[in-house]
């Protein structure tokens, strides 16, 4: 019995050598380095932090072709997908400002200023307050020079009012580190003004992996005077919102709630009207399962992964897909194709309600065109129900563009997506009823279906006469989209 108990123990002992002399050596924490508090350049950075440095570089590279099936943005195809061929009914919508001309996938962090820089002119017209979530600079630059001197400068001399090395620097270590780069900050003032709406204070550290994105992934608007020239520098429209709940009815409040965020005229209808963009944080943290259950964006956008000896948060930023999905690992033990398959789920339906969405919004928008040409001939249209067929556009139009703007094709909080959209087509339902009314009432029927022209507004686009690409579209995975418009009436 002794010998055998004894022989048992050295069996132990030999695995526990065999197992921790064979094992690979734990990954160690990068050491921290002294860094400067006003340092904006990460080649500095790099000096101390070469890992890191070199994994920041690498939103530079194009990612791997195919990978995603919504976000094929910079692809090792070299192919830049546009927006408004992807969905064609935006180019009708964006008609009469610079997003209806030039509208592109995002690509690496790398390009944020570069990718201004090289598109139609017409999307930074504002001038230096576009620079609002791209340059490190904004806030010194804004603080300094103010309106006359910066915000409202043409983007170009704004741009070469930078420092000349880093003019075309975008998110930058400076962005979201202190100098002891373990600890994570914010820098950015519209953020700041944000949160002091939401009433949020002391975040913790995860939720600061999610703040340091939210300082440019979230909605802003340019604000306007009553001319619609550029009154000071980018806002967030969160007056309505607590932390956890920014919802798309308090944005649509506030955005409607003065002229100042009146940005653009939309050329079909004669409407003035606010925009929403990239509205990430907003929607994903709308009660998404994984919000509640307090993941960030970090976790899945810039996973720990292993390089030499060391474990660093990989700074590669990009669609999880084209990293292989190794984020979602961290936390999930079923297969990658499990996981690619639940994405696809998601974003399959997100894009089929987009399209009936969207659609349905560009039929009422030609209907205000026919209507107001009816009422130049002098056709009375009775006020009240015209004043609830806008308004119900405009909820229409907003909700399409909240998550047409939004970045996962629903995957952020897949439930809030397909209510938003849900609640989009009710509305556009009810304008179009409203229209078609108000129509009848003057001798007017816009038949069957309403032609949308589409071709008009996505042909021979800006000074580079961008066309529309008809293999970039997305159709309804679900093919019921042509039951409620043909592409006789598309017009593309
Ligand atoms: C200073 C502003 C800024 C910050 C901070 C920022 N982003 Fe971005 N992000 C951008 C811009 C601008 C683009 C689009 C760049 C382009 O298309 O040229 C972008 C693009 C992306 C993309 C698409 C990349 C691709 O390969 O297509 C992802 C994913 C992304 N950001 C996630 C994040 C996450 C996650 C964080 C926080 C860890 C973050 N971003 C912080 C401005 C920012
Ligand atoms: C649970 C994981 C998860 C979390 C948390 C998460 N994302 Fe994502 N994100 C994704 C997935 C999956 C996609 C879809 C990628 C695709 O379709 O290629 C995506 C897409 C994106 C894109 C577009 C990527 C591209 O290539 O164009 C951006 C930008 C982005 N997320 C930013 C954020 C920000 C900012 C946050 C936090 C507010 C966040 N994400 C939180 C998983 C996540
Ligand atoms: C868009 C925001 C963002 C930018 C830009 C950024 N980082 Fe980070 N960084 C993070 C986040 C998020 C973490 C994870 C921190 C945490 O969990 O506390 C991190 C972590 C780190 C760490 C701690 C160790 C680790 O790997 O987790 C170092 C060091 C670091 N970053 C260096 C840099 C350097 C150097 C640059 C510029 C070349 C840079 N970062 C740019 C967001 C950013
Ligand atoms: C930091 C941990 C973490 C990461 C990273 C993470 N998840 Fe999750 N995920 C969770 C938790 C927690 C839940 C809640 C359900 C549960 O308890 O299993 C969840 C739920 C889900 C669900 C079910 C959602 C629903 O609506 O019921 C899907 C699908 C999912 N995750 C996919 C992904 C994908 C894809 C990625 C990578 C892009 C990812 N997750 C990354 C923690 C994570």
């Amino acid at each position: 019995m002794k010998k055998k108990a004894l022989f048992l123990s050295a069996c132990l002992l030999i695995v526990f050598f065999l197992w921790y002399g064979c094992a690979p050596p734990q990954p160690q924490q990068f050491p921290t380095g002294e860094i400067a508090a006003d340092e904006y350049d990460p080649e500095v950075w790099g000096k101390v932090y070469p890992l890191h440095y070199e994994s920041w570089l690498a939103t530079k590279e194009p990612k791997p072709a195919g990978t995603s099936k919504y976000k094929r943005g910079w692809d090792d195809d070299l192919i830049v997908y546009d927006k408004l061929s992807e969905f064609p009914f935006l180019g009708l919508l964006y008609n009469g400002w610079g997003f209806g001309i030039e509208y592109n996938e995002p690509r690496g962090h790398y390009y944020a200023v570069t990718d201004q820089l090289e598109i139609d002119p017409s999307r930074v017209s504002p001038g230096g307050v576009c620079l609002g979530c791209k340059t490190p600079f904004h806030r010194q630059m804004s603080e300094t020079h103010g309106l006359d001197g910066y915000l409202k400068k043409p983007f170009r001399e704004a741009v070469a009012m930078l420092p000349e090395k880093l003019q075309e620097l975008g998110p930058a270590c400076i962005d979201c580190h202190n100098p002891d780069p373990w600890e994570l900050t914010t820098k950015k003032a519209h953020l700041e003004n944000g949160l002091l709406a939401i009433a949020k204070q002391d975040p913790s550290r995860q939720e600061l992996r999610m703040l340091a994105c939210a300082q440019c992934h979230v909605t802003y608007t340019v604000p306007r005077d009553q001319q619609m020239k550029v009154a000071g520098d980018i806002t967030l429209p969160w007056r309505n919102g607590k932390w956890g709940d920014i919802s798309i009815e308090g944005i649509i409040e506030d955005l409607l709630s003065d002229y100042s965020r009146l940005e653009w005229t939309q050329k079909v209808t004669g409407f003035k009207m606010p925009f929403i963009r990239h509205p990430e944080f907003e929607l994903f943290s709308k009660g998404s399962v994984h919000f509640n259950a307090g993941v960030a964006c970090a976790d899945c956008h810039m996973p720990y992964t292993r390089k030499g000896s060391y474990k660093i948060s990989d700074h590669d930023v990009t669609s999880p897909l084209k990293a292989d999905l190794r984020a979602c690992a961290q936390c999930h033990t079923q297969s990658k194709e499990w996981l690619t398959e639940r994405i696809h789920h998601t974003q399959d339906r997100t894009a089929s309600l987009i399209l009936r969405a969207g659609y349905a919004t560009a039929t009422c928008a030609k209907l205000f065109e026919t209507l107001h040409a009816a009422q130049q001939d002098g056709a009375a249209v009775a006020p009240e129900l015209y004043e609830a067929a806008k308004d119900n556009y405009m909820q229409a139009f907003l909700r399409v563009v909240f998550i047409n703007a939004e970045n996962s094709t629903g995957f952020h909080n897949p439930a809030e997506a397909g209510r938003v959209l849900g609640d989009a087509i009710a509305f556009a339902g009810r304008s179009e009823g409203l229209l078609r009314q108000l129509l009848a009432g003057a001798g007017l029927d816009p038949g069957l279906e309403v032609a949308l022209e589409l071709g008009k507004y996505l042909n021979g686009r800006g000074e580079a006469g961008l066309d529309f690409v008809p293999d970039q579209e997305f159709h309804d995975p679900f093919d019921n989209q042509p039951h409620f418009l043909s592409d006789a009436a598309k017009g593309l």
